[in-house]
């Protein structure tokens, strides 16, 4: 693929998102021969080393992570081409000057931020001293986009010093996943789908994003953070806004962002009148899968605050007050160290007014869009039950299309991949904009101040479950129930 030449700057390039994430995407998108052949990695992390050093630390995770099938030592010798390592103190502003020599002013420089936000106004500082910036370059942004409103316009205002909005993509590794980009092509695609989707037809709206994964390793870090923060401020907001936002005009940045903002801004806030009816807080204690003992969070081995009611667990009932969907309740629910690993978005339709076949099955029509695992859509229906024994007996059946099935692939793109994609292509549209954002934070510091003036307690759940029982009731006083 020919391009004017694109340098990536990668900034944190020993961590762990580099090594689990970053780099095995650049490595599919090359084996693909969807990077453009001249393009660049620049690796830069603290740790002295050489290039080889660096990606022979590399070589063992990237090859499991390619897969026997894929992996060739032609690929690898090609990928090592591309890369070079390069050891800098971001904090340090004279180090920067190597990096200035690596880079060509006719070649779009990409710098990918994935360090901690705290970093972010240094290193465009220490950029922008070393004359490394020029029109053409852009930044990638790992999330968080800070810890709150406040934070966040900080670090949006920082950076905006040095990158205009154009060339500032915010990630959201979750609008990168194949099934969220078919939530809209279902969406906006389908006129069935969407003559259907307003409150006269929709009862209620499930989104789940359960983990199993704990906090091991990363207690330091987490106990500052918690669930609502680290999941349900940008992966469900924007799961939501998807699922709730008008049609845009286009599919360009500026018309899907216009669309999702709408969307958070007419969520109705959760205060300390409704906070301990809409809100579940959860904590996960010892517990099992299957046969293995699974270690609560206070128990972790970097656990070092033994008061600590940081919640690894959600649940709320939200609102949007707008037209399309007054009086339609959303249930949100994230985990971690639950029973099972699934992202799903479950529409339960109302069921007809009148029902002419009398006592039997009544049950909704549901429409599971699922994340991850087993990407795909399943629409649930009545039908006859088959044979002539039942007369006019109904039954409940599944259409089911998978996606990797449907599409004979052998393996469905990783989020990573098609967001560097777009980056190098320069479209915005699965990135997330500034507003967005913020009005994000802005409507979660209201919640959590809720929280915290009303002292919500924190529900210890087994390790390895569902939640906290709570959680059940919070859908079960509406006469509903959570999709399992
Ligand atoms: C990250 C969170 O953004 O998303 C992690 O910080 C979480 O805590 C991860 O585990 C989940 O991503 P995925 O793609 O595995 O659902």
């Amino acid at each position: 693929m020919q391009s004017d030449g694109i340098d990536l700057i990668l900034f944190g390039a020993a961590g762990d998102l580099s090594r689990r994430k970053l780099l095995p995407a650049l490595m599919h998108l090359d084996n693909n021969g969807l990077l453009p052949d001249d393009l660049r990695i620049l690796a830069l992390s603290r740790e002295h080393m050489t290039t080889e050093q660096f990606m022979a630390g590399q070589q063992h995770t990237l090859q499991t992570y390619m897969g026997e099938q894929r992996w060739s030592q032609a690929l690898w010798e090609r990928f090592c081409q591309r890369v070079r390592y390069v050891a800098v103190q971001f904090t340090q502003v004279s180090q920067y000057a190597y990096l200035k020599s690596e880079l060509q002013a006719q070649r779009v420089a990409v710098f990918y931020f994935a360090t901690p936000p705290s970093l972010f106004q240094t290193i465009c500082e220490n950029l922008s001293a070393a004359q490394c910036l020029s029109k053409t370059s852009r930044v990638v942004l790992e999330k968080p986009i800070g810890r709150d409103f406040a934070n966040c316009k900080e670090v949006n205002e920082t950076v905006g010093l040095f990158f205009d909005e154009q060339r500032i993509y915010r990630i959201d590794h979750y609008l990168g996943k194949e099934t969220v980009q078919n939530l809209l092509a279902l969406r906006f695609a389908n006129r069935f789908i969407n003559a259907q989707w307003d409150n006269t037809c929709i009862d209620h709206v499930q989104i789940t994003v359960a983990e199993t994964v704990g906090v091991d390793g990363r207690f330091a870090y987490y106990d500052h953070v918690g669930q609502l923060r680290d999941m349900l401020q940008n992966h469900l907001m924007q799961l939501l806004c998807l699922v709730a936002m008008e049609p845009p005009n286009t599919m360009t940045a500026h018309d899907i962002r216009d669309e999702k903002v709408k969307v958070v801004r007419a969520l109705r806030v959760i205060d300390e009148d409704s906070v301990t009816e809409h809100v579940v807080r959860g904590q996960y204690v010892q517990g099992w899968y299957r046969t293995e003992e699974l270690t609560g969070y206070l128990q972790l081995e970097d656990a070092d605050n033994p008061d600590s009611d940081t919640e690894t667990f959600v649940a709320l009932k939200a609102f949007i007050d707008n037209w399309r969907w007054a009086g339609v309740p959303f249930y949100l629910r994230t985990g971690k160290r639950m029973g099972e690993k699934v992202t799903e978005i479950v529409i339960t339709y109302k069921t007809l007014a009148h029902n002419i076949f009398g006592a039997h099955e009544n049950s909704p029509n549901r429409l599971v869009i699922r994340l991850q695992p087993n990407e795909g859509i399943e629409m649930q229906m009545l039908s006859k039950q088959q044979g002539i024994e039942g007369g006019m007996a109904l039954e409940r059946q599944n259409l089911d299309l998978n996606f990797l099935h449907a599409s004979g692939s052998e393996r469905i793109p990783d989020a990573y991949e098609r967001l560097f994609l777009d980056v190098i292509r320069a479209d915005q549209s699965l990135f997330v904009g500034r507003e967005e954002v913020e009005e994000s934070w802005l409507w979660c510091d209201q919640l959590i101040s809720a929280w915290q003036s009303c002292r919500l307690k924190v529900h210890p759940y087994p390790a390895g479950s569902k939640g906290p029982a709570q959680a059940e009731l919070l859908i079960g006083r509406d006469g509903r129930s959570w999709h399992e």
